[in-house]
């Protein structure tokens, strides 16, 4: 079978660059995206292609853009995580850098990269499973992540008779460099390379949505049934 283009954003790092690399080990031509030039350079040997562009800038895109001429799957993974550490002194700068970073960016990246995606080819977004239930101090990376799971599905159906599928990807905690930032518990932690193998299992299956770890993806499932009320005092249980 012929190798598969695919085109990673946010491959220097953390989930993408273990896509990058289980990808690269299967013969894929994988086309690795990234700001971190350093990073990208040592990347150089394996990848079919390197590109140093940041996603929040059109122009950065638009340029790459040209010298790609098709795509089998698309991965939209490139993502940012910043807190709102008081929610009543709610700081705007803070929430536009997230929606910006993690969903703004998604509509450049579809206007100069979704026409090169063959019929038959994927898309697949990395969303998150916060989306699943609220979480404290989460008002942008999820209201970001949110927006992201809309945006797949309503393109989904758009796609259908182009021949192209999506995958929304919820991943819930893995270890990479956006979590070692975390100062609380991360119940089931995940590795990166735990994750991507998830992932390709599930963009070859062409799955439309792929949750993982079930352990604790089912559990938030459950909670989002139940009253707000319910869930708000356990996730605030520990909180005076
Ligand atoms: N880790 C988790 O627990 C978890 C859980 C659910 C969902 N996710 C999602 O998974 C995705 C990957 O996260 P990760 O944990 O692997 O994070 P990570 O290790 O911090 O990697 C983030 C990647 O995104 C790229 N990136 C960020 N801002 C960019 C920008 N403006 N322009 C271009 N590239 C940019 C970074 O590239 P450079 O450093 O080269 O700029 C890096 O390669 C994110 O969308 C995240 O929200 C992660």
């Amino acid at each position: 079978m012929a190798n598969k283009r695919i085109l990673i954003t946010g491959a220097t790092s953390g989930i993408g660059h273990s896509l990058f690399e289980q990808y690269s080990e299967l013969g894929e031509q994988v086309i690795a995206c990234g700001r971190n030039q350093l990073q990208l350079q040592k990347m150089q040997k394996l990848a079919y292609k390197t590109c140093a562009f940041d996603i929040t800038i059109k122009s950065e895109i638009a340029a790459y853009a040209e010298s790609i001429e098709s795509l089998d799957i698309l991965i939209l993974n490139a993502g940012n995580c910043r807190y709102i550490d008081n929610a009543k002194q709610f700081d705007g700068e803070l929430f536009a850098d997230v929606v910006t970073t993690n969903l703004i960016s998604l509509g450049w990246l579809l206007e100069y990269f979704l026409p090169k995606v063959k019929p038959g080819g994927q898309v697949v977004f990395i969303s998150s499973s916060a989306t699943i239930v609220p979480f404290p101090r989460s008002e942008a990376y999820g209201a970001s992540k949110a927006g992201i799971d809309y945006l797949a599905k309503s393109l989904r159906l758009d796609l259908a008779k182009e021949e192209i599928d999506v995958t929304l990807v919820h991943p819930g905690f893995i270890k990479t460099p956006l979590t070692n930032k975390n100062d609380f518990t991360m119940p089931f932690l995940l590795t990166s390379e735990v994750a991507a193998t998830k992932i390709i299992n599930a963009v070859n299956q062409r799955k439309k949505y792929a949750h993982f770890p079930k352990r604790l993806t089912l559990l938030l499932k459950f909670f989002s049934f139940l009253p707000a009320s319910i869930w708000q005092k356990i996730i605030l249980r520990d909180q005076k």
